[in-house]
């Protein structure tokens, strides 16, 4: 029985290795984490991270084929294919601060994978890594090593969280990138020979190392642009009468232009999209590509500037001062169905209403650890509430963050009658029913399109 070991346990290593457990029984999968109580939460019934689905399946194969521990070196000992899915955030420091790749984890693993291989091993960038790693990484695998033989392959990750379980069982594609040498051939049929239990083959692309690590930069930065240029477009609509989502629909019924990832926002979180584009502007800085940098930056500068606006507009709005006002934030988490607030717009909302004194409380059915660890530094000026109906209680406002379903069927006359009048509802995810809020009393201010006002 082959063995394969995931070294990083999180939102990408966990979900990923569930699911191959789960379809290949004739497979043995490890993950590993230097993070022991993320491992020992993997194992119990409340999992380090919340995606629907993922505690039935990771139950269907826990300590039957599928195994979490802390000992790296037993299970790089013990692999023939290797999944690296560590974190790699943007650097905080020295070179390239604020843009690169923060690659410290990652070679970290490089390096124990080489300290603890007796025999050849397969290794799969899991991670999302800027363009030409994978020669790093072999250089540090080969060195003073000659006896063992290392074959990296790039397989991105293209799942989405909230809907991670759905994207690794019927993915749009699996793309694993390997050298053309008979070596990395054998490499890549051997990987796809993992995905093709149950991924059909044609859905299973074999691209160059190369071409394999920039198209997941490039899957995000298109991404990405899309939110950004409707989002620029919903600043225009604002002044025009126009409608975002009538101009969205017309726009995506072009089938070359598609309908899907047009929803205006506050402005798009997570992990990655801004990770990825700065380190895409960063390579691109680094090949003497000033215009192909600035292009991509725009998307990033874009989306800073749709969060601004949101708060600004909530301030100038409720008569230029939010001072002492309680405002409800609805929804921490960066999108609906998962627990993750990284990189979240109602982080930067957040701050920006505490900076103008108000009172902020923040609800959100499970982002709330997070949250509370987000705004740590702001003390008592911010509060947290579970409850939605509590959170709302006396306040002047409610700033909708996440597009939680729940949040569409809360009982909003209740609510508007325990809040301040006038009473505003802004909505940075356009998810509520606006005109059945404007008829209960609510001054409702959407995005990219015009407000419903009583006053
Ligand atoms: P994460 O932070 O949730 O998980 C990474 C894990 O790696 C952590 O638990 C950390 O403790 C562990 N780790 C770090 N160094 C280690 C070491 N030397 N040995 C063992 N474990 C180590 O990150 P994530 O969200 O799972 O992302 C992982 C990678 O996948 C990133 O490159 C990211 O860009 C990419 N990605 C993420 C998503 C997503 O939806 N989150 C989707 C696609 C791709
Ligand atoms: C994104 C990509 O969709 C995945 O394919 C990729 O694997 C992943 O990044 C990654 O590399 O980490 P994710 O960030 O989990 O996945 O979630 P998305 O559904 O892409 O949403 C990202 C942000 O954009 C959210 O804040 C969401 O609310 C926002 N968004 C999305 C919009 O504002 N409008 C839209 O139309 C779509």
């Amino acid at each position: 029985m082959k063995t394969i070991l995931c070294i990083g346990a999180g939102y990408v290593g966990g979900p990923t290795m569930a699911m191959i457990a789960r379809k290949c029984p004739d497979y043995r999968v490890i993950v590993v984490d230097i993070d022991a109580a993320r491992i020992k939460a993997w194992q119990s019934d409340r999992l380090p991270i919340y995606e629907p689905g993922l505690q039935d399946l990771v139950q269907l194969s826990l300590n039957k084929s599928l195994f979490f521990s802390t000992d790296v070196a037993q299970g790089i000992r013990e692999a023939d294919i290797i999944f690296v899915s560590v974190n790699t955030p943007t650097k905080t420091f020295g070179q390239g601060a604020g843009r690169a790749a923060d690659l410290q984890y990652w070679e970290k693993t490089a390096r124990e994978i080489k300290a603890n291989s007796t025999s050849d091993k397969i290794v799969v960038e899991k991670s999302t890594l800027p363009v030409r790693t994978a020669e790093a990484m072999e250089r540090i695998l080969h060195s003073g090593n000659k006896t063992v033989h290392f074959e990296v392959l790039s397989n991105p990750e293209f799942l989405a969280e909230g809907t991670a379980v759905k994207d690794l069982e019927n993915p749009d594609r699996v793309l694993i990138g390997g050298h053309a040498t008979e070596s990395g051939r054998r490499a890549q049929s051997a990987l796809a020979e993992v995905y093709a239990h149950w991924v059909p083959r044609d859905r299973i692309l074999t691209t160059s190392v190369w071409s394999s690590e920039l198209s997941k930069l490039a899957a995000n930065a298109f991404l990405a642009q899309r939110i950004s240029s409707i989002n620029s477009l919903s600043a225009l609509c604002e002044r025009t009468e126009a409608d975002i989502t009538e101009v969205a629909r017309a726009i995506g019924m072009d089938a070359r232009i598609g309908s899907r990832f047009l929803n205006a926002s506050v402005g798009f979180g997570g992990s990655c999209f801004k990770k990825d584009i700065l380190n895409l502007v960063y390579l691109c800085h680094h090949y003497g590509l000033k215009e192909v940098a600035d292009y991509w930056e725009q998307v990033v500068i874009m989306n800073e500037y749709q969060e601004d606006r949101f708060v600004r507009q909530m301030i100038a709005t409720m008569f230029n001062t939010v001072a002492g006002k309680r405002i409800a934030v609805f929804g921490f988490a960066f999108k609906a169905d998962t627990g993750d607030t990284r990189e979240s717009p109602a982080i930067r909302i957040s701050r920006f209403l505490a900076d103008e004194r108000a009172s902020v409380v923040v609800t959100d059915p499970e982002a709330l650890g997070n949250a509370r660890k987000d705004l740590a530094d702001l003390g008592e000026k911010i509060s947290y509430d579970p409850d939605p109906y509590k959170a709302a209680e006396g306040a002047h406002a409610l700033a909708v963050m996440t597009d939680w379903a729940e949040y569409k069927t809360l009982d909003y006359q209740r609510i508007n009658e325990s809040m301040v009048k006038p009473a505003f509802i802004f909505d940075g995810r356009n998810c509520l029913n606006h005109q059945a809020l404007y008829e209960i009393g609510f001054n409702v201010y959407p995005i990219g399109k015009a407000p419903l006002s009583h006053l």
